[in-house]
């Protein structure tokens, strides 16, 4: 009995430490610092600010970002930059949605040397936060969950295209 009721309770405890734990859906994309950057919107706008920023003449969808990220550092996230992997550059260009499978495209926070990452598996948007070298800090809720990235990327119809909501400009 005592030895059941541990057992379970060991099991637990790992079943906690997993699910609490990273849980990026993308690999690590290793060679991102190969990819080039894109001009898009946000990149323009070059950073996320903090906080008390007046961001009231952006859209929507960019306030929204700006709230869910200004509190991740002090003074906010800071500067931007889109990265594309090279085999995706013409569809991101195209944002039709129609992205082959792999991981296709990064949110650079360069300030805070963290990669938000987007890749596609059958078809549909997958997404992940790494630091710079590759540790995975997707989080299991809150800013850093796939489940944030989801809703805002896959759920912004109006804006995003199948997880694409950059795009680019010159
Ligand atoms: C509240 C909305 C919102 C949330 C939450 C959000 N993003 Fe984004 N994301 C955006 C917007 C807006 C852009 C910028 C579009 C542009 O470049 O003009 C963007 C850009 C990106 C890009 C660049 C490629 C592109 O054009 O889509 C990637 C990659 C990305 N986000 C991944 C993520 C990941 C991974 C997460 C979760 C950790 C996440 N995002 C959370 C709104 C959001």
């Amino acid at each position: 009995m005592g030895k059941i009721k541990h057992a379970i309770l060991a099991l637990s405890v790992i079943f906690w430490v997993a699910s609490a734990n990273a849980a990026s859906e993308v690999q690590f994309p290793e060679n991102w610092q190969k990819w080039d950057s894109v001009s898009t919107t946000l990149t323009k706008i070059g950073t996320l600010p903090g906080c008390d920023a007046n961001v009231d003449t952006l859209p929507p969808i960019y306030q929204e970002t700006v709230a869910t990220y200004c509190s991740l550092r002090q003074g906010g996230p800071g500067k931007v930059a889109v990265l594309v992997n090279p085999a995706y550059e013409s569809s991101y260009a195209a944002r039709n949605g129609k992205l082959a499978d792999g991981v296709a495209m990064i949110l650079h926070l360069k300030d805070m040397k963290v990669l938000f990452v987007t890749g596609y598996k059958g078809g549909k948007a997958q997404y992940g936060a790494y630091t710079e070298n590759g540790k995975d800090i997707s989080a299991a809720s809150g800013s850093l969950s796939v489940e944030m990235c989801r809703t805002c990327h896959t759920g912004y119809t109006s804006f995003c295209i199948n997880g694409q909501c950059g795009k680019v400009s010159d």
